[in-house]
């Protein structure tokens, strides 16, 4: 959970006010992974006097609430003088989203080592579990109640007892991580080493954008392996970045939107390397190489564009997200489907096709929405494939250590890609030898990484918490896994083709959902005032009502439920009168006269339904307080249209109950803790 954003420029002169906007927007970029507190950590001037928050010429600003809030807190500090022109620099901050001690200015991060003396290593954590070594133990004095600051504490620890020994900044953060447990990603900033930063992570992403006037010289970075210190081994064998090692900036993040506006070439670091910049260079090292490592990093372009990640004429990024599918649903599918031949190849799979024909049963796995699309994939998949297929929210299946074998196939499915629970589901499925493919939408994340093999959806950077394109996008991604595995089923052809045809048009009919945006609004205006609101259906369509109401509920915080009509019988009928507000999903698929007897005791008990049917429905109409009609599609496909108007009606009651629709309370975009 959290957000880091890191900028160190060198020999490029900045004024402290152009370094403090850099920051800022750096963690606004980031602002979807928590926002409930921010800091930020910079050098001030010589002869700043000290106002409680500037220790030994690092000052230290952190503001409870958004970055918003931070960001006026720094004009305030009269102290700092904003037209100074800072050569070389390196300036971090944060924004957190609070899960150890409460949200508050004092929990917020960057953390420092100690008040008074001069011995700040003031490091940014997303979040970490070690046990609380420290308290009451060395007679350090905690000022919040993070576990992250147990980390300064250490970090000062090892500095005050490294007797003779002249060590680096990089080799005293190596030798703290290795007492560490659990996931982080963190930076480190000293008064002892000034100018100088150092980044590493374990488990929670962090990459490097690096900026130069000068055509970057290295394609990849050398990695030294247990180097000790001798020599500042960070400085001997580091990458110059310029010519004549100047001019270089360095952004350091969570995650590549941060970074895009100012440089696409980045690092990705991997679990437990350590990135330190010292007199401008670049310089990576790991404490131990491993079996079959490659000892370099690459430097990698992003193919990212700042566009796709500004809102618009947008009023939030969840709305322009619900409004991209056509184009990212189309994304999805470029270049792998072949509408002339019917063939579908997913790149990231092909080479392991054989293995997945022949395994036992495929296991699903993700969290919250892209849970979702396994479930609504799941008929399709098994239909397709001709194999068991298993649908697992990850937290149950960790909690009931499910038997899992070596001739299992498990998908983990994840828009982010860094999802704790998804992630250690899939660390749990490698130990016990199963063949692991991600499914992500984040390039370089950390379930991409880690899996086997897998499918990229190609959504594009989804910045709303609610997740709306991504969970279309792992949709036709799963669906196209089903495609390609039927290819040689000459059974399967009929149906493949009307899959096949049903995608070709997919886009075309995802615009045509949009324009009842008006429509949904109206309802919205209905509904807003409503405490609660039920969402059922069955078959292909029961995925969108889970959808729909974890929709409703996360944005516009109502109380929503998504109910299987076949159970309706079986409880939820009791809820059912006429101050109810129940929306109903009918297609004219296999369970339509099924839903149409569902509809039958929703009216016998004064039920007011709103349903969603197909055009031309007269039957379902009749019968309906209100109708919202949807083109029809495939079956298999139909939730893809059927969750596009529960998205616009979770935006719509967001906004007129009046919520941050990106930001909602308790929320953060990317769920980095268990
Ligand atoms: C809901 C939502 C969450 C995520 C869940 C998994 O709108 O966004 O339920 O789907 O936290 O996240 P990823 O897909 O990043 O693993």
């Amino acid at each position: 959970m959290c957000g880091i954003f890191a900028y160190l420029n060198y020999c490029v002169p900045r004024t402290r006010k152009e370094i403090f906007e850099t920051l800022v927007k750096g963690l606004q970029r980031l602002e979807y992974r928590g926002y409930d507190s921010a800091g930020i950590a910079v050098d001030g001037d010589k002869n700043t006097t000290t106002d409680g928050i500037n220790n030994n010429n690092i000052v230290l600003i952190k503001k409870n609430g958004k970055v918003k809030a931070l960001d006026e807190e720094l004009y305030k500090k009269d102290c700092m003088d904003l037209e100074m022109e800072l050569d070389t620099h390196f300036g971090m901050a944060h924004t957190r989203w609070a899960t150890h001690g409460e949200p508050s200015a004092l929990n917020s991060h960057p953390h420092r080592s100690d008040k008074n003396n001069g011995n700040t290593h003031s490091p940014l954590v997303t979040f970490i579990l070690i046990p609380t070594l420290f308290q009451n133990s060395k007679g350090y004095e905690f000022e919040s109640e993070t576990d992250t600051e147990v980390i300064p504490k250490l970090i000062k620890y090892v500095y005050d007892n490294r007797e003779r020994e002249d060590l680096s900044f990089s080799t005293l953060v190596e030798r703290v991580i290795q007492q560490l447990e659990g996931a982080f990603a963190l930076m480190f900033k000293s008064s002892h080493f000034p100018r100088e930063a150092v980044a590493t992570r374990r488990g929670s992403p962090l990459l490097i954008g690096v900026r130069s006037k000068y055509e970057l010289s290295a394609e990849h970075i050398p990695i030294q392996y247990n180097t000790g210190d001798h020599n500042r081994p960070d400085i001997a064998n580091a990458v110059n970045f310029a010519e004549d090692g100047k001019a270089v900036e360095y952004y350091f993040a969570s995650d590549a939107s941060a970074i895009i506006e100012h440089t696409n070439k980045v690092i990705y670091l991997e679990d437990d390397d350590i990135a330190a910049v010292v007199g401008g260079k670049l310089s990576l090292h790991r404490l131990n190489r491993l079996a079959g490592e490659v000892p370099v990093r690459a430097i990698q372009t992003l193919q990212m564009e700042l566009q796709e990640i500004m809102k618009g004429n947008f009023e939030a990024f969840m709305q322009k997200e619900i409004f991209e599918q056509p184009e990212s649903v189309f994304n999805t599918m470029r270049g792998r489907i072949c509408f002339d031949t019917n063939k579908v190849i997913l790149g990231g799979l092909k080479d392991h096709l054989k293995e997945i024909k022949r395994c036992r049963r495929l296991i699903m796995i993700g969290c919250g929405t892209s849970f979702h699309a396994a479930v609504a994939t799941r008929q399709a998949l098994e239909e397709l494939t001709e194999l068991p297929v298993m649908v697992e929210l990850a937290s149950d299946f960790l909690d009931r250590n499910t038997p899992v074998f070596r001739d299992d196939v498990c998908f983990y499915i994840s828009q982010s890609g860094e999802t704790a629970d998804t992630l250690m589901a899939l660390r749990y499925c490698k130990d016990r030898g199963a063949l692991t493919v991600g499914v992500t939408n984040t390039v370089g994340s950390s379930i991409s990484r880690d899996t086997d093999c897998g499918v990229h959806i190609n959504a594009g950077p989804e910045i709303g918490v609610a997740s709306t394109k991504a969970y279309t996008s792992q949709f036709v991604a799963l669906i196209m896994f089903g495609l390609m595995m039927s290819e040689d089923r000459i059974s399967l052809q009929t149906r493949r083709l009307e899959i096949i045809n049903g995608l070709r048009i997919l886009p075309e009919l995802i615009k045509k959902v949009l324009t009842l945006d008006k429509n949904i609004k109206s309802i919205a205006d209905e509904l807003y005032e409503q405490r609660s609101l039920l969402v059922m259906g069955r078959g292909f369509n029961y995925a969108t009502c889970l959808e729909g109401a974890l929709k409703i509920k996360e944005i516009p915080y109502m109380h929503s439920e998504g109910i299987l009509a076949g159970e309706l019988k079986h409880g939820p009928l009791a809820l059912i009168d006429k101050h109810m507000p129940v929306i109903m999903i009918i297609m004219r698929d296999a369970c339509y006269t099924k839903c149409q007897n569902a509809l039958q005791q929703v009216t016998a008990r004064s039920g007011r339904p709103i349903i969603l049917c197909c055009q031309d429905d007269p039957e379902v109409s009749k019968n309906a307080y209100k109708t919202i009609e949807l083109p029809q599609t495939v079956d298999c496909l139909q939730g893809i249209l059927s969750v596009i108007p529960l998205q616009l009606l979770s935006f719509h009651l967001a906004v007129l109950r009046g919520y941050d629709v990106d930001c909602p309370r308790s929320l953060a975009k990317s769920v980095t803790v268990e």
